[in-house]
């Protein structure tokens, strides 16, 4: 069974270990260009030796970001500003992926730092989107206007031009983010959903948004190039997305060209309670996905450790981990896993200005 540093060869791409650092909003934008933060922040995390280095959620256009900090790539001065970005990262030995986005009914907030509510039209904010004129609820209590099928075509082909943008720009691997309460997750999940026409109602017209949106994707992103999805597999919320479900989507999705599932959970309705928090708790979850679809994953979530992280890879219950906040706490992440693994030569995880020097 192959292990954490073991390579993993997805269509023409090849990671030199399983360490995937998964994509973190940074709020750092202006206007949605990534700057010398994002170089840094992104470049530093591929010198540490991560085998895949993902960009945060990038908006498809200005109103699918988060926050007006947010990076996007819907002009292709995005493209050009991200190149310089995919490129060290490319040269460090990672290889660059980027996270494609719509926040939905969640967009239009503040930073985190600021309160992480809606923003008001006199702070900035604009028109927010959904399925239904439903609003998210809590501190994102603004109702998103119920989207017209023009806006949902207009969408999808916005996800699709900024997938060329991501190619051109150099990117390698593309991950659409269907998660997390956003746009396309919020017209997956029932809880969310109460539309009445083809893109609503049974799960097949629920995936439909989302199955369009491949669909417009795979016509740009090349067939040699991982393209994967990110779900949430359950909303842990009663009449919401369960494992079943999201199996189901997985299926379609893999019909219509995905190469692999980013398996994640939640965020679609506020203050859930029944999530089972305990290091790992996503890892059963994607070893069925990948079970029953025959689709490769990636799981994320409180992979806190060398030996959990190894052990998931050799279990198969993923092909890669994803890792956020440990990569926050510990760019050299990967080269601390290879020392308590006990690898022989842990400095090869180091670059080489640094491996002569740094190595224990
Ligand atoms: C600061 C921060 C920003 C995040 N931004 C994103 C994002 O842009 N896209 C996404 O899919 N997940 C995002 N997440 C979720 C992480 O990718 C990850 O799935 C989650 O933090 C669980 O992994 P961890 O326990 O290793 O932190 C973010 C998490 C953090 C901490």
């Amino acid at each position: 069974m192959p292990g954490l540093f073991d390579e993993y060869r997805l269509k023409d791409v090849t990671l030199r270990n399983r360490i995937a650092v998964s994509p973190m909003c940074q709020y750092s934008a202006i206007d949605g260009m990534p700057n010398d933060w994002h170089l840094v922040h992104l470049g530093a995390r591929a010198v540490g030796g991560a085998g895949l280095v993902s960009v945060e959620a990038t908006g498809v256009t200005p109103a699918g970001r988060i926050s007006p900090g947010c990076t996007g790539l819907w002009s292709d001065a995005h493209a050009d500003a991200f190149g310089r970005i995919a490129r060290f990262v490319k040269e460090h030995g990672a290889v660059p992926a980027i996270q494609i986005a719509h926040a939905g009914r969640k967009a239009s907030a503040q930073r985190p730092w600021d309160g992480d509510a809606h923003l008001t039209p006199a702070q900035g904010g604009w028109e927010i989107l959904g399925p239904s004129a439903e609003a998210f609820g809590g501190n994102l209590p603004i109702v998103p206007k119920a989207m017209t099928k023009a806006d949902i075509a207009a969408t999808s082909a916005a996800f699709a031009a900024a997938a060329g943008r991501a190619l051109a720009a150099g990117f390698e691997w593309l991950e659409l983010h269907f998660a997390h309460g956003y746009l396309a997750h919020s017209f997956f999940s029932p809880l969310s959903n109460h539309r009445t026409d083809e893109y609503g109602g049974s799960l097949v017209n629920r995936a439909r948004f989302l199955t369009e949106t491949l669909a417009a994707v795979r016509k740009v992103w090349p067939e040699r190039l991982p393209l994967t999805a990110r779900l949430s597999v359950e909303d842990y919320a009663p009449g919401g997305v369960t494992l079943d479900d999201a199996i189901e989507l997985a299926k379609l999705l893999k019909a219509g060209g995905l190469d692999m599932i980013d398996v994640s959970m939640g965020f679609n309705v506020p203050d859930v309670s029944g999530i089972p928090w305990a290091p790992g708790f996503l890892a059963p979850a994607s070893a069925r996905l990948r079970r029953e679809t025959g689709l490769p994953t990636s799981v994320g979530w409180l992979i806190l450790d060398a030996e959990q992280a190894d052990a998931i890879v050799r279990e198969e219950q993923a092909d890669v981990v994803m890792l956020a906040r440990e990569m926050l706490r510990d760019p050299h992440w990967p080269y601390h896993a290879a020392v308590k693994l006990g690898r022989d030569t842990p400095h090869a995880v180091l670059p080489v200005q640094y491996a002569r020097v740094a190595r224990r």
